[in-house]
């Protein structure tokens, strides 16, 4: 079948069969096309759990389908291609963050919601890469283990001087790969554009940025700045999409490390035979893990708000 007509058909049978459909920014275009929903981690979490299908698809990673189901225990929610983990979810598990709060007592653990559900549970409050700042600000605790990304965190703590943050040794393979190197790279071969990245990038990247902000507040910044021309520091898809959706401005990748082989597993035909039944993988968790993750999402939307 040809795209387009594979669109058709998943168009018609997402209404037949009342499934939301939810894409990451880094998904292809011709997936975010036939979404309910696009946008970040957490705008993704939210439209799902308001959602009033009786399914929810998740083209995206494991943790972002866990997720919805911890909002909407209810609801089926399929991962439209099973083999799409996250390589810095899969980093650390609930056995060594147990073992790590031994060596912080009193310490507020702060979960980046790159996470799996299971690891959740022993943790207080999760964040986004877009709310992790206003969360930090508002635990009263001061003493804070932030997990695992130890980039966003690097980011979170220069944000929140106030606040005494321990990290870990974890982060996006992805994302940490790119170097001072490419950015002086990119600038010197695209001089007038303004670089903006993702916080998994490196501190030193960063640094050298105009605007750091999530995979959402990227696109926004780009689609309302006044500039024409820019870097962008985050999966290549972004630039691919901004690039339609900004066709008077110019968008740049800025490393081509910046490649996500798990966000581009799922295929247009993963998400047609969720549909018609014959993929995907329902995301079943027990009573303990959705309770226990449960608490540290709802302490995220209650100090995010
Ligand atoms: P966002 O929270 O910005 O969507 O990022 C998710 C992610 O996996 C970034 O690598
Ligand atoms: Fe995970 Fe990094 Fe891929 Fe995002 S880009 S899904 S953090 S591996």
């Amino acid at each position: 079948m040809n795209v387009a007509r594979l669109q058709q058909e998943i168009l018609r049978l997402k209404k037949e069969k009342d499934v939301c459909v939810l894409a990451h920014s880094y998904q292809a275009r011709e997936i975010c096309e036939i979404a309910d929903f696009t946008g970040d981690s957490y705008k993704l979490s939210v439209d799902a759990s308001k959602a009033q299908n009786k399914t929810i698809l998740m083209c995206g990673v494991r943790f972002m389908a866990e997720t919805c189901k911890i909002l909407s225990p209810e609801k089926t929610v399929i991962l439209a291609q099973p083999f799409a983990g996250c390589a810095m979810a899969d980093q650390m598990d609930k056995q060594l963050i147990s073992q790590v709060k031994n060596q912080f007592p009193g310490y507020t653990v702060v979960a980046y919601i790159n996470t799996t559900a299971s690891l959740k549970t022993v943790c207080d409050v999760c964040v986004t890469s877009s709310s992790a700042v206003k969360i930090v600000n508002n635990i009263k605790n001061k003493d804070i283990l932030f997990i695992p990304d130890c980039n966003l965190g690097a980011y979170v703590a220069a944000q929140c001087p106030d606040k005494n943050i321990k990290l870990l040794n974890g982060g996006c393979p992805i994302h940490a790969c790119v170097s001072v190197d490419d950015v002086k790279k990119a600038k010197a071969a695209y001089p007038g554009a303004q670089l903006l990245v993702h916080p998994e990038c490196v501190p030193e990247v960063c640094a050298m940025a105009d605007y750091i902000g999530s995979t959402s507040g990227i696109m926004d910044y780009a689609v309302k700045s006044g500039h024409r021309e820019f870097i962008i520091g985050t999966e290549i898809s972004i630039a691919e999409h901004l690039q339609y959706m900004c066709p008077d401005k110019d968008f740049h990748i800025l490393s081509l490390k910046l490649i996500c082989p798990n966000m581009k597993a799922t295929t247009l035909v993963d998400v047609y035979n969720c549909l018609n039944g014959s993929g995907g993988e329902e995301i079943i968790l027990d009573e303990e893990t959705l309770g226990g993750a449960r608490r540290c999402i709802d302490e995220m939307i209650r100090l995010g708000d």
